[in-house]
């Protein structure tokens, strides 16, 4: 089974590297791993768990040989896709197609498709809206 490793980075400077094996979530490989994150109905609907994606395989939103589909209207590089990096067991509805793009993941439905880092804790949900589901 492929294994991936996901870098968690919390806002204290704190660093958590997990393998996450393709086929469980990075909550769930975080979790066995004895990695404390936060959530909550574990079924992708109430945006407890939302990390955001910072890089995906060594690309990090200011890598110069971003695509086209990395950069905004204006050309400024935006941030790496979620779907370069994840596979969701069930659709992310809680999240704006916005917030998708803008690189939040829930990570409780989120597997893994590729090394990634990614910035979690409680204060990623601050950022983003309220749940339509919550
Ligand atoms: S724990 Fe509720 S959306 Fe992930």
């Amino acid at each position: 089974m492929t294994e991936y490793d996901v870098i968690l980075e919390w806002p204290d400077g704190r660093t958590e590297t997990i393998d996450a094996p393709e086929n469980e979530s990075v909550l769930d490989a975080a979790q066995r791993a004895g990695v404390r994150l936060p959530y909550d109905c574990r079924k992708g609907t109430c945006i407890t768990c939302v990390g955001r994606l910072l890089e995906v395989d060594g690309d990090d939103a200011g890598d110069n040989e971003a695509t086209d589909e990395d950069s905004d209207a204006d050309g400024a590089v935006g941030s790496p896709n979620p779907a370069d990096a994840f596979a969701y067991r069930r659709s992310p509805a809680a999240l704006t197609e916005r917030e998708q793009t803008d690189g939040y993941v829930l990570l409780c439905i989120a597997q893994p498709r590729a090394d990634c880092r990614l910035e979690v804790g409680p204060q990623i949900r601050a950022q983003v809206g309220d749940s339509p589901w919550a």
